[in-house]
């Protein structure tokens, strides 16, 4: 059976803040989802070249911010390889639209920083630069909780790499994580197990009465993204859903769901 972690954490999570409302991954995006209602959010770490933990989907700089036209950087170097000096200058706020023009990266610090006054909840999907994924694991996990430590609610770590949560787990064995998966590869339900998760996250088409059931019979609670129409989200409640990762944080309001 998972560990019996008590499940702290509302149902409703914003997807890398608020979706496509702002751009992905930053404070702004954070603060929009936060004035849409939603009191969880979900985003993607990985370490800079020097060990610093920060915010970034992609394994390059080149979709979300001005890596290349501003500073020359190589479209094709991972982001990983910077440090987080160089990092800390990119504008990840202008691909998106001119009003968020100049937004920042941020750290996982500062999210925390933000996170914590607020009272919110935070998923952190650990994204390593491929390669990374043992360090990545294990330094998130350190980071996390030191800038937690006195919080009553700890981040839900995740990650579809079984390689991050495994070092995650070795160094801070307390902290809850969860298996993401976009597919159901023969022993997933055991390696989650094995991995002490408390929650498995499917992508919402993975989801069945099957799949359902055996997750729910394990002990595990159950999550999905990115479920971004009404009708998907209602087939996920309807099998007993615990928790949705949604772009559309105009469309579902947390208060009234
Ligand atoms: O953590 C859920 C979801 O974010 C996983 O997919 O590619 O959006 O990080 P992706
Ligand atoms: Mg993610």
């Amino acid at each position: 059976m998972p560990q019996a972690t008590p499940w702290p954490y509302p149902r409703w999570i914003a997807h890398r803040g608020a979706g496509k409302l702002a751009p992905e991954n930053t404070l702004a995006a954070f603060r929009l989802g936060a004035s849409h209602g939603y009191r969880m959010f979900e985003c993607d770490v990985k370490l800079s070249s020097d060990g610093v933990p920060f915010l970034l989907h992609d394994a390059t700089l080149t979709r979300t911010t001005n890596a290349v036209d501003k500073l020359g950087l190589n479209s094709r170097a991972a982001a990983g390889d910077h440090p987080w000096g160089t990092l800390a200058q990119l504008d990840a706020g202008s691909w998106h639209s001119r009003a968020f023009a100049g937004e920042p990266l941020p750290t996982l610090e500062a999210i925390a920083r933000y996170c914590l006054r607020n009272a919110y909840f935070l998923n952190i999907e650990i994204k390593p630069t491929p390669g990374l994924e043992r360090h990545t694991g294990d330094v998130v996990a350190r980071h996390t909780a030191r800038l937690w430590q006195n919080a009553a609610v700890p981040p839900l770590l995740s990650s579809f790499d079984v390689t991050a949560l495994e070092a995650a787990m070795q160094v801070q064995p307390e902290l809850p994580r969860g298996l993401l998966l976009d597919a159901l590869w023969p022993g997933w339900l055991e390696t989650a197990l094995r991995l002490g998760c408390v929650t498995i996250i499917c992508d919402h088409a993975l989801w069945d009465q099957s799949s359902m059931a055996q997750a729910k019979s394990a002990g595990f609670k159950t999550l999905s993204y990115t479920v971004n129409d009404e009708a998907t989200a209602r087939r996920l409640l309807d099998l007993g859903l615990d928790g949705i990762i949604t772009d559309r944080v105009d469309l579902f309001t947390p208060a009234s769901l």
